[in-house]
């Protein structure tokens, strides 16, 4: 196994988890080697293998993946197309410069012989992107879409069943680290509508970019009266993203609280999760449930499409070697 050398850009929530992970796994510290971490001026630190000279990491041909996880941007697109230019391959969380950029991106990858890989950037750690694109293979899809922002799902969820208020709410989930430096990207749409975009455009091979025509609600307006009112009539308020085609040639986009039964199974996710799902001709609904958001999830997404890169992708393989033995009672004995 050829053990591979990346840098990272940024060294914040998700920065620090990928570096975290790669640390705490025998099994990737054995794959991938951390070989610099590019901050901004005042965090350089040499010992650590920080700097800001990007142009260091770029000469550097040891370096074939750059691991971009600065959010926003700029200078997030202006760094990611000199990696491409550089011949390195890129993976990025960063969900505003894909939705916007996303073309560009592909065009430019593809002109240099490199992988630019996305999945964290939707959904945080569902692996809904590669999965997207494997139905993608086989079928046309009519809709995606689902709880796309863990924020919003959480605060919804703990008005109706901590009973705190909406300030609260958000406090708690920017503490827990759901949250966007800017949280009114989580509580006004903003956040859904880039991911919205992206999988849009790989679910219906379009070009939809934020700021073109979708309906989009967030759930600054949401007063607990409202969320207790419907609770008492078995309905729950999620914030869902959806697209769904219509008349062959249409495409309805929209982002907004929607009310559903409390046993419909969206309805029941909750905390941060996220649940994301689509339809296709011959696989018909498919539904993903996972961590949408947070250090480790995301930075586990980012991860995998780096090991994707290095292995390109090979299908599973086991030698049956790690011998267990089955032993239900104990299992069965914890559900009680
Ligand atoms: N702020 C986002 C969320 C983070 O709450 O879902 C993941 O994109």
């Amino acid at each position: 196994m050829i053990r591979l050398d990346i840098a990272i850009l940024g060294l914040g929530t998700v920065g620090g988890g990928v570096k975290d992970i790669i640390n705490e796994s025998p099994r990737l510290k054995e794959k991938l080697n951390v070989a610099a971490i590019w901050v901004r001026k005042e965090k350089v630190d040499a010992t650590q293998n920080k700097t800001n000279d990007y142009q260091s990491i770029l000469d550097n041909d040891d370096i074939k993946v750059i691991v971009e996880t600065l959010g926003g941007i700029h200078p997030a697109y202006e760094m990611i197309m000199d990696a491409f230019k550089a011949g390195k391959n890129v993976v990025t969380a960063n969900k505003a410069v894909v939705a916007k950029y996303m073309e560009e991106f592909i065009h430019e990858a593809k002109q240099n012989h490199v992988s630019f890989r996305f999945e964290p950037s939707v959904a945080g750690g569902i692996p809904w992107i590669q999965n997207l694109k494997r139905v993608l293979r086989i079928d046309d899809v009519q809709s995606i879409g689902g709880i796309l922002n863990g924020t919003s799902n959480f605060i919804i969820d703990a008005i109706a069943n901590q009973h705190v208020s909406f300030a609260e709410a958000l406090k708690q989930a920017q503490d827990l680290g759901y949250a966007e430096a800017d949280p009114t990207a989580d509580i006004d749409g903003y956040d859904v509508e880039n991911k919205l975009c992206i999988s849009t455009d790989l679910a219906f091979n379009t070009l939809v970019k934020p700021g073109d025509a979708i309906k989009k609600v967030g759930i600054r307006n949401l007063l607990k009266e409202d969320v207790d009112f419907f609770l008492g009539r078995n309905m729950n308020i999620k914030l869902i993203g959806q697209a769904r085609l219509y008349n062959q040639d249409k495409l309805a986009i929209s982002i907004e609280p929607t009310l559903l039964p409390v046993d419909n199974t969206i309805a029941t996710v909750n905390g941060n999760l996220n649940y994301v799902q689509l339809t296709g001709d011959t696989i018909g609904p498919l539904g993903f449930l996972g961590q949408g958001a947070g250090r480790k999830p995301t930075a586990n997404a980012l991860l995998q499409d780096v090991v994707d890169i290095l292995e390109n992708n090979p299908y599973y393989d086991i030698d049956g070697s790690h011998r267990l033995v089955i032993d239900n009672h104990n299992f069965a004995a914890e559900y009680i």
